[in-house]
């Protein structure tokens, strides 16, 4: 289940990220904002209750969410700046971090850090990562959480290859994905065409 979030401002804002001359300053401002834009879609469904609420001129019905525990898994490095843009808006929600990077040769993740909000297994879980290439990091940060007793996961990210949309559907196909694009193809080295380049690299400006 892939949804393809087309809001203009997404879009806008996914085009600047993508630009190369887009400096890193400014390319921490934009994921952050276009990851408080996803979780708006990615919330949609969220159970709501109805309370009263006292104004200043009367009492008025309303609707909070009915305790729904929320906890975002940024995969280190570059899901960090996604999870701070969410807790903007959600900012009662608890943070675990996965850390992993891919083997350049191989491609595959290697896991190097892992630190989980105790009550994990009770919580739905938001997975974020702006880069779903292969698809190897999203697949092994979710089994991680599954080991846990995690039921509940969506991953969120802003480009993603069809391979790597192949990888996680097959692997975990109950998992919704949220992106902002699907793109052609990985290149030989597993980065995604046209993209926008290496995400923690240009976030934190390390080439
Ligand atoms: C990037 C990206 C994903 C991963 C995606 O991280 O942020 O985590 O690659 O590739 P995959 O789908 O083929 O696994 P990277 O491994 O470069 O680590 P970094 O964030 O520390 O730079
Ligand atoms: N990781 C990135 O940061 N970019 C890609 O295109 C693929 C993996």
């Amino acid at each position: 289940m892939v949804s393809i979030v087309e809001h203009p401002l997404v879009q806008h804002k996914l085009t600047r990220l993508r630009d190369k001359n887009t400096q890193p300053k400014e390319f921490r401002e934009l994921l952050s904002e276009i990851s408080s834009l996803m979780l708006y879609e990615v919330t949609r469904n969220l159970p709501l209750k109805e309370v009263e609420v006292e104004t200043p001129l009367g009492i008025a019905k309303g609707k909070v969410l009915d305790n729904k525990e929320i906890a975002i898994v940024p995969i280190l490095r570059a899901g960090l700046v996604m999870a701070e843009g969410m807790l903007q808006i959600l900012p009662s929600a608890k943070v675990g971090h996965i850390g992993l990077y891919r083997d350049p040769q191989t491609l595959q993740p290697v896991q190097y850090y892992t630190k989980l909000p105790e009550d994990i297994h009770k919580r739905e879980v938001i997975v974020v990562d702006p880069m779903l290439a292969t698809g190897g990091s999203a697949v092994a940060a979710i089994s991680i959480l599954k080991s846990k007793g995690v039921r509940n996961i969506k991953f969120v990210c802003i480009i993603c290859a069809p391979e790597g949309v192949e990888a996680l559907e097959s692997s975990y196909p109950e998992v919704e994905i949220y992106t902002a694009a699907i793109d052609e193809r990985l290149n030989d080295h597993g980065y995604i065409i046209p993209g926008l380049g290496d995400a923690g690299d240009r976030l934190f400006g390390t080439k």
